[in-house]
This record gives structure tokens, sequence and C-alpha cells, in this order.
């Protein structure tokens, strides 16, 4: 059931539940991070692999001292700047937060959501919530309640509905290897923003093998239909007599359908596109074309984030 009754969502919570909550970036799906119980069912629901971690989100940064053991400079500099907002942190946790959480692994991700509802509900709430996003594992994630509601709705009892997502991307997930700062995943934080407040970072693509951070596995946010990257008239051509979706950055292609045409900011601007990225796929999806074109945007900004996701959503499961 979708609804904005936080009270309804707190005692949810509170009884072990999982419950969909909204943040800037994505839908979440929540459950209380320091109940394992709970936490197997975030995993049950969404049919998640149990070596892909979760992301522990909490209401503000005195908060994150609770659940880690360690918070390098640089790491505080970036907490103070963008937290609230759509940045994780990768720390060495403290034994408080249950391995299940962690996969195992040593450090734990941290994450303040930047969110009006979902921040009355940390604040209101004893224990810090850990969320995936809330879609099925290796699904496009979900921007509105509706979205969830959609493929998780016999799974969950409620869905917390704050409006469609502003940023519309996960995070950015940053940590570190030794004194090197390294973003894990591109987001809703550019790098460019991060680099100058902190200096240079590295960057790791992702890779089908092994990833270190398994929201890096190649194929994820995945149609139901082949996707093609390119020059999209040049794809329009090769693929004529087909039924076609397009997803192109400002311009709108008139031998294609409108309907079946998302254009993500017809003002080039990469914030919006960002915000119509996601909903755009799915509303394509639902159309179930033959195959799905797309172009890239510039690799500056957002732009690196919205082609990350464009890219995997390009590659075929392995
Ligand atoms: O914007 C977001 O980050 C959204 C909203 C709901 O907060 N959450 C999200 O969660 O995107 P999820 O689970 O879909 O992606 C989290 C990524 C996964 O790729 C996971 O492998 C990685 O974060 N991750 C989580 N904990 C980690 C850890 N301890 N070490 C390395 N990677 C970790
Ligand atoms: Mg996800």
């Amino acid at each position: 059931m979708i609804g904005t009754d936080i009270d309804q969502a707190k005692a949810l919570l509170k009884s072990g539940e999982v419950v969909g909550i909204p943040t800037e970036t994505v839908y979440g799906l929540a459950a209380n991070a320091l109940d394992e119980k709970a936490v197997a069912k975030i995993f049950a629901v969404k049919n998640r692999p149990s070596f892909d971690p979760l992301i522990v989100h909490t209401a503000d940064v005195r908060a994150i001292a609770e659940f880690t053991r360690h918070l390098p400079d640089k790491a505080k500099k970036l907490a103070d700047a963008f937290m609230p907002g759509p940045l994780t942190l990768l720390l060495p946790k403290k034994d408080i937060i249950p391995d299940m959480v962690t996969s195992g692994l040593e450090q734990v991700a941290i994450r303040i959501p930047n969110h009006p509802v979902t921040q009355q509900l940390l604040k209101e709430l004893s224990f810090p919530l850990a969320a995936p996003s809330a879609n099925p594992f290796g699904y496009i994630s979900p921007t509105t309640a509706q979205h969830v509601e959609d493929q998780l709705g016999d799974k969950v009892k409620y869905i917390l509905d704050g409006g469609p997502c502003h940023v519309g991307v996960e995070s950015t997930i940053l940590g570190f290897e030794g004194e090197v700062p390294v973003i894990y995943r591109k987001g809703g934080l550019a790098i460019e923003a991060i680099e100058e407040l902190i200096g240079p970072v590295q960057v790791r693509e992702h890779s089908s093998s092994n990833p270190q951070s398994p929201g890096m596995l190649k194929s994820h946010y995945a149609p139901g239909c082949p996707v093609i990257l390119g020059n999209i008239d040049e794809l329009i051509k090769k693929h004529q007599g087909k039924r076609i979706g397009v997803i192109s950055f400002k311009d709108q292609f008139t031998t294609i359908k409108p309907e079946l045409n998302i254009v993500l900011s017809e003002k080039g601007d990469f914030t919006e596109a960002a915000r119509h990225l996601f909903s755009g796929m799915r509303k394509l999806d639902k159309l179930q074309p033959e195959v799905i074109l797309a172009e890239l945007l510039p690799e500056v900004g957002l732009g690196r984030a919205i082609n990350d996701r464009l890219r995997r959503a390009a590659t075929e499961a392995e």
C-alpha cells in the first residue's frame, strides 16, 4: 500500500518489517539496520544475492561516529559539505553493524538522505535504516512510490510516498584505499564537486567479475529489450521496420512516435536529464519496444553518472 503516514511506516519498521522510503536519489527498501532478521527480509524481497552489501541510512552527520571507527579528514570534509545529499561514504564499521549488512566486509556504506519525509522518519527512529534501491535485483531503480508498488507491492506492506525523486540517479559512492579517495559508483554528486573540495580522486570502472562494489556489476538497470548506444540517426536507419524506442538527450527524432522517444532534457540540462532517466526507461519498457536506441551525454558532471547507467543498461547479462 502507498501512503504518506510516517507513523505507520515507523510502526512497521519497529516491528522488523520492510518499508519503501523516498530519498532524493531513488526510492529505498528499508529495514532496521541493527536487526539481522529485518535485514534478511530486504534480501528476500529484492531477490538480492547476499554478497551485495547494503547502505546504512542515518539522520545526520553526528550519527556517523556511532557506526564507524574512523573518519579520515577528507571524509569529514565531504560529510560536512555534502551530507545530507547524494553521497555515500565507505568507512570502517563498528561491531554494532551486523555482518549481514556489509556482506562480511570491514567497511560500511553510510548515507544521509536529503528528503524531508525520510529525514523525519530517521530522526524519530532509534535505529538506522539499511536500504538498497527498491527494485528487483538487476532492474531499473524506482523514482516514484508507484514504481515500487508496481514491482514489489505484493511483498512490501507499506510504501511511504514522498513524491518523485529530485536527483533521479543513485548516490555517488566514495571510499579510501590507504589515503587515496576512490569513487566506486558515479552518482548524483558530481565528481568535479568532490575534487574541488578534496583534490583528485580515482574512479574505479565497473567489472563483470569479482566486483569490489557489487553495484559495479556491468549489467544492471536492464529493461526487457536490448539497449543499443550510439548515433541515434544511424541506429534508426539500421533498425528500420522494428518497433523502436529512443532515449535522447535534447532532440526529438521525427521518425519516432513521440511516446516512444524519451527526451531527457529539451534544454540540455544534466540535472533534469538525470531526474528523467529511470522514469523514462520504465515508461519505454512498458510500451514494449523491440529495441531501445540511446545516445551518451558529454562525459562531465552528472553526464558521467547518466552514461554509466546507460552503458550498464546496454550490457547483456553474462
Ligand atoms: O542513492 C542511493 O544510494 C540509494 C538510496 C536508496 O539511498 N541506494 C542504493 O542502494 O542505490 P543499492 O543497494 O541499490 O546500491 C548500493 C551499492 C551497491 O552496489 C553495493 O554493492 C554498494 O553500494 N555497497 C554497499 N555497502 C558496501 C560496502 N560495505 N562496501 C562496498 N560496497 C558497498
Ligand atoms: Mg540498486
